[in-house]
């Protein structure tokens, strides 16, 4: 497995491009098999590795998939096969949309259980709940779950908790059933917003979408279309805690900072200077960060996504800050690795007690997950000396070129081959 080679120490300068959202590209690709004519076309697209999987699986299913750049085109005309079952589905959470992308489309989907980072347990009884409710018979055996149907019916859902999965799931199953279904308790996130924008480019008739209730009017079919996805607000995220922890001023161009207030706001907290334009961030650090404490919440609180990036500059801010996990009981694996580079943090359950350190040193040290890598990444990039982080496929899951983008930054950062 590659590894990343840091020397830490260096300002961040300069300015940087954020890619397109993982976390609504990885549901709009399943989304396009929906359409039963025409070709969709999906710009923005991040080159990570959670979309090469997406676009196996699609082609299993018989549609032809053509990359150009960030560009995806896709002609699910003539699907095959509703089957996802090849062993990319097990490295990723989102293989999941294709059960609501199928069943809406075929009325039948068979399908291995997702996989996905290890932060916890992460069940999916509200997907199901959709599913059923719309009129799907959903049985779960040898690891793999099959939904059948022969119509869906729209009809009331109350979510029993607020989850980004299960609410773009049930939009799914419900764009193309009959009649009216409105999903109440909906997650709220800004990817659940552009795939209900998707869905209508696409034909569909979603309304409410980025508020707590959404209204569907199933119609008969979807068609492809050209969309673009939106900036990736955790990429971002994690750029501007890169730079309030090594110091410096950078310039994050392609965001949308109504996104990222919660984190912007904390970061002021802290001290960081930031200014906000239409569709740039400019952050500027001394260093001179004081601690803060955090709550992880439903969008617009504070994402769990960045709140391990947001540990680590945590760690040399003065004075303690408390994070509390409320969202995935698991997401603190990679204090244990911060700790070998000097943190001192501790952790009871979901909580995590910061107490402020005069810096980090650098160690060998691993990526437990996804955001778990963005950590060790800005600590190794923080922290005084050498480090050298493994396990990074984790990170690659979810960041296009981050050895690249932070080396234009000024970063000291190199990826050593296997
Ligand atoms: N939950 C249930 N039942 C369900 C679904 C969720 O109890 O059927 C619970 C979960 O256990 C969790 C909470 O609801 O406690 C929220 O889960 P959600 O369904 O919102 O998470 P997800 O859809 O599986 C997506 C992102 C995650 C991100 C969460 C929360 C994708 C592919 N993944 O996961 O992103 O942390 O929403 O915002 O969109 C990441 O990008 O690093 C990542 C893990």
């Amino acid at each position: 497995m590659d590894k990343l080679i840091v020397r830490g120490g260096k300002p961040l300068n300069g300015n940087i491009e954020i890619g397109g959202a993982k976390n609504a590209a990885v549901a709009i690709l399943p989304a396009a098999v929906m359409a039963s004519s025409g070709i969709g076309v999906i710009d923005n697209i991040p080159e990570i590795e959670d979309i090469q999987c997406l676009e196996r699986i699609i082609t299993s299913l018989g549609c032809n998939v053509k990359r150009t750049g960030n560009s995806v085109e896709i002609d699910s005309t003539n699907v095959t096969s509703v089957s996802v079952t090849t062993e990319d589905v097990r490295k990723m959470r989102a293989s999941y949309y294709f059960y609501g992308a199928l069943l809406g489309r075929f009325g039948k989907v068979r399908a291995e259980l997702p996989g996905g980072c290890p932060i916890g347990v992460r069940p999916i009884d509200q997907h199901i709940k959709g599913f059923e409710a719309l009129g799907a018979k959903v049985k779960i055996e040898h690891g793999e779950i099959e939904a059948t149907a022969d119509k869906l019916v729209g009809t009331n859902i109350y979510f029993d908790v607020v989850s980004v999965g299960a609410t773009i799931n049930v939009m799914f199953a419900a764009v193309l059933a009959e009649g009216t279904t409105v999903l109440e308790n909906a997650a709220k996130e800004p990817h659940v917003v552009d795939v209900a924008n998707f869905l209508n480019t696409m034909g569909a008739n979603v309304k409410g979408a980025g508020t707590d209730v959404i209204r569907i009017v199933g119609v008969k079919e979807l068609k492809g279309c050209n969309y673009s996805v939106i900036p990736d607000q955790m990429e971002a995220a994690t750029y501007m805690i890169a730079t309030a922890a090594c110091g410096g001023k950078v310039m994050i161009k392609n965001v949308i900072p109504k996104h990222l207030e919660s984190v912007s706001a904390k970061l002021v907290e802290m001290g960081a200077k930031i200014k906000e334009g239409d569709d740039f961030i400019e952050i500027e650090s001394d260093k001179e960060l004081k601690g803060v404490n955090i709550k992880t919440l439903p969008y617009p609180g504070f994402p769990t996504d960045a709140q391990q990036p947001m540990s680590t500059l945590l760690c040399t801010a003065k004075g303690r800050s408390i994070i509390n996990e409320s969202i995935w009981e698991s997401r603190l694996k990679h204090v244990d690795e911060l700790k070998k580079m000097g943190a001192n943090i501790k952790v009871e359950g979901r909580i995590a007690i910061i107490d402020g350190v005069e810096k980090l040193t650098g160690a060998a040290v691993k990526a437990t997950d996804l955001r778990a890598g963005a950590a060790m990444v800005i600590a190794a990039l923080s922290a005084e000396g050498e480090s050298e982080i493994s396990c990074i496929e984790h990170i690659d899951r979810g960041y296009p070129h981050i050895e690249e983008k932070f080396r234009k930054l000024g970063a000291d950062i190199k990826r050593v081959k296997a």
